[in-house]
C-alpha cells in the first residue's frame, strides 16, 4: 500500500463513514494486511493484545455471516469481512469482570477501520450478531473455528464504497465535552 499512509489523520477521521454499499472490486491481501498492522499497534491493558481477527473472503461464509447478523442484507455484498474476536484467555486479567479484553479489541478494531478508510475502503461495524438465537452464534463460531473463551465482538464489512452517505448529525461539542466537572460545557 503505503501510498495513502500519509493521509492526514483528521482527513481520515472526517472521511470515515459507515458504508453499506460496495463496488464489485476485490480487496488485495496487502491492504488487509495493512489494516491488521494498524490493529496491531493499538493500546491494550497491560499490553495484553487480546484481539484476534478472522479475515473472511469466501462468499459462502460471507453469506452465512449476513444471515446471522440480524439478516442485514448489505453484509452479503461485502468484499471481505473481518471478524473481531476478543480472546478472554489472552486477557490481562482473566476473571476480572471489567471486560477489558473486549474494550481492547474494540479499540484495535477502530484502528483497523481507520486504516481501511485511509486506504480508500468503506467499512461498517456490525455488532448485531443475532444474540437471540444462540444457535447462530454457535454456527459462526464453528464455521470460523473460534475457540471456547473467545468472544465475537464485531464484524467489519469492507469494500470499495459505492455510496456517499448523507450527512449525519453529531452532538455539539458542548454536549460531549466538559470542563473540570461533568455538565460544565467545554469551550475553547
Ligand atoms: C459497535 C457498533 C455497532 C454497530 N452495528 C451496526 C450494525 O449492526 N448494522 C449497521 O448497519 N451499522 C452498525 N453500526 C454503524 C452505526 O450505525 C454508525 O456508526 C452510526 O450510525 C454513525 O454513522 P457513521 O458511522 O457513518 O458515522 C455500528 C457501529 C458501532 C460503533
Amino acid at each position: 500500500m503505503k501510498e495513502k499512509q500519509l493521509e492526514n489523520f483528521f482527513d481520515v477521521v472526517t472521511k470515515r463513514r459507515s458504508i453499506r454499499k460496495y463496488k464489485d472490486i476485490e480487496i488485495p491481501d496487502e491492504h488487509i494486511q495493512t489494516m491488521l498492522e494498524a490493529a496491531q499497534l493499538a493500546p491494550s491493558t497491560n499490553n495484553s493484545q487480546p484481539w484476534r481477527y478472522v479475515v473472511v473472503k469466501e462468499p459462502e461464509t460471507i453469506k452465512l455471516l449476513s444471515l446471522v447478523a440480524g439478516r442485514q442484507k448489505f453484509i452479503a455484498n461485502a468484499k471481505a469481512i473481518i471478524i473481531a474476536v476478543a480472546n478472554r484467555a489472552a486477557s490481562c486479567c482473566p476473571g476480572n469482570p471489567s471486560m477489558w479484553y473486549v474494550q481492547d479489541t474494540m479499540i484495535a478494531t477502530e484502528h483497523l477501520v481507520l486504516a481501511a478508510t485511509a486506504l480508500g475502503y468503506g467499512s461498517c461495524w456490525v455488532a448485531m450478531l443475532d444474540s437471540r438465537n444462540s444457535q447462530n452464534i454457535v454456527a459462526v463460531k464453528e464455521a470460523l473455528r473460534i475457540p471456547e473463551g473467545a468472544d465475537i465482538v464485531a464484524l467489519v464489512t469492507l469494500g470499495v464504497p459505492d455510496e456517499v452517505p448523507s450527512p449525519r448529525s453529531t452532538l455539539e461539542l458542548n454536549e460531549i465535552g466538559f470542563s473540570e466537572a461533568y455538565g460544565f460545557s467545554w469551550s475553547a
